[in-house]
């Protein structure tokens, strides 16, 4: 390599650092869902220019217009920024052109048969690829498995002839937002970052300085990528034991609560994990199926997880084996009775219903034959095989021949609906505390 060469490859980073330190640099989100558009909030509010990009005209009106469709992000904050110029959304990719850096936050589901599905980080790339430029720093979000960002995304971006590390820079960050937690948003979660060299995990973790509270870097994009399946499944499995736990309590008669609480005062080598009706959202279920994957092709079998996924999978079938047993007891049989649904959303305080297990439970009982209403504050419509269903109000609960806490949120009045309610089924000990002989616990 001449001297000339290395000079320029220096004057390419110092020219994107500088504009980073200056916050002169412009920034694009791809993808402005809940994980996206936090990030452009907070990119925005650092004193960033920030262009979103989505494939929805919907979400890019929204933005525009100061409106925030994202629970954690407020139009009150939103709005300001947009009319400020420092936040615009657009489905135009071509200004790519204009950006110095860019976020890739686009889904990563799984397919039907629990392989990844890479169809939108690779139509995210493919659109990047075409105005790609020297001088760019490139982060993919999107949580995936080991090796996405070399194997996948790198090829896409030096198709062009730039070379990584030199004229332009790639990392991994792992998002960590917790949807609807009052104390944790994407300013004061620590973010990790690794990037494909060492230029470029230090050119990830300038950029976050600028707007994050605190910035781990990590020296390689598998590091990162593996991090948060670590986390996911770490999670997911100790949800699984629990919900196990509860399986062995119910068989036994022992209220599996009062277990986990008692287990909880020991002040070390103890962190409590909770039963529940089962896992929701676009996380904790799907992500360690990433990991399952890619490690089967290096000949390990992740027997964990494929055992906490069946044991979580089960947990909407032994919820709704319970309603049935309750509504025997009180000799009614499901079929034909009202079962009314509190809480839809995949966990409390949030509006997201993707993967909740509120959808199977009332499947499951509509394929009994049950009649299902539901009430949620925060969904007022529902999609359910195929059916756009509309949230009752919380009389129902009176009308109900059952009513099935499936989400514990905070809105709920529960001493009312004890008083209302003929038979509760409670999933989430919502009514931790309160006694009385129609509360069935899971
Ligand atoms: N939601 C969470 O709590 C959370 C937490 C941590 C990590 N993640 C991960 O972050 C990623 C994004 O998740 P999310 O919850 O924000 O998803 P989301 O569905 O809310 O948002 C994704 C956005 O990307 C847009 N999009 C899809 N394909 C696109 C394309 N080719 N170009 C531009 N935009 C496109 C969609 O229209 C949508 O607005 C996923 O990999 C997810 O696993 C999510």
């Amino acid at each position: 390599m001449g001297s000339v060469e290395i000079e320029t490859q220096a004057t390419t980073a110092r020219v994107l650092e500088e504009k980073i330190r200056t916050r002169r640099a412009k920034v694009g989100i791809i993808g402005l869902g809940y994980v996206g558009l936090p990030l452009a909030v907070e990119f925005a509010k650092a004193g960033f220019n920030v262009t979103g990009i989505d494939l929805s005209d919907a979400k890019t009106a929204g933005v525009n217009a100061g409106n925030s469709y994202v629970g954690d992000v407020a139009s009150a904050t939103l709005a300001p920024l947009v009319h400020s110029g420092k936040l615009r959304a657009t489905t135009d990719f071509s200004v790519i052109r204009d950006l110095d850096t860019i976020n890739i936050c686009v889904p990563t589901p799984l397919r039907k048969t629990k392989d990844p599905d890479m169809s939108y980080i690779v139509s995210a790339c493919g659109e990047i690829a075409k105005y790609f430029h020297t001088g760019m720093l490139a982060i993919l979000e999107s949580t995936t498995y080991p090796g996405t960002t070399d194997e996948v995304v790198l090829p896409m971006l030096e198709q062009g002839g730039l070379k990584v590390g030199q004229d332009f820079f790639l990392c991994f960050s792992p998002e960590r937002v917790d949807p609807g937690n009052p104390k944790y948003n994407t300013s004061n979660i620590p973010k990790v970052v690794g990037g494909v060299t060492p230029a470029c995990s230090e050119m990830g973790r300038l950029f976050y300085a600028q707007a994050l509270e605190k910035v781990v870097a990590v020296s390689s994009t598998q590091v990162a990528e593996m991090v948060k399946l670590l986390e996911n499944t770490f999670r997911m499995i100790n949800i699984g034991l629990a919900n196990e736990i509860a399986l062995m309590c119910d068989r036994m008669g022992i209220n599996v609560w009062e277990v986990i609480d008692a287990a909880a005062t020991k002040p070390f080598g103890f962190m409590p994990f909770y039963p529940g009706p089962g896992l929701g959202g676009h996380c904790i279920p799907i992500d360690p199926f990433y990991l399952s994957w890619k490690t089967k092709q290096a000949g390990i079998e992740a027997r964990f997880i494929e055992l906490a996924g069946y044991i979580n999978g089960q947990m909407p079938h032994f919820v709704v084996d319970k309603i049935q047993n309750a509504l025997n007891d009180h000799s009614k049989p499901v079929k034909g009775s009202h079962v009314h649904i509190l809480g839809v959303a995949y966990k409390k305080n949030i509006e997201d219903v993707r993967e909740s297990p509120a959808l199977d439970i009332m499947l499951l009982l509509k394929r009994r034959g049950a009649r299902v209403t539901y009430s949620d504050p925060h969904v007022p419509t529902l999609q359910l095989d195929g059916l756009k269903l509309a949230a009752g109000d919380i009389g129902n609960v009176a009308a109900a021949d059952c009513a099935v806490i499936v989400t514990d949120h905070a809105g709920f009045d529960y001493p009312k609906i004890v008083e209302h309610a003929k038979l509760i089924v409670d999933t989430r000990n919502a009514l931790k505390g309160i006694t009385s002989d129609k509360i069935v616990r899971l």
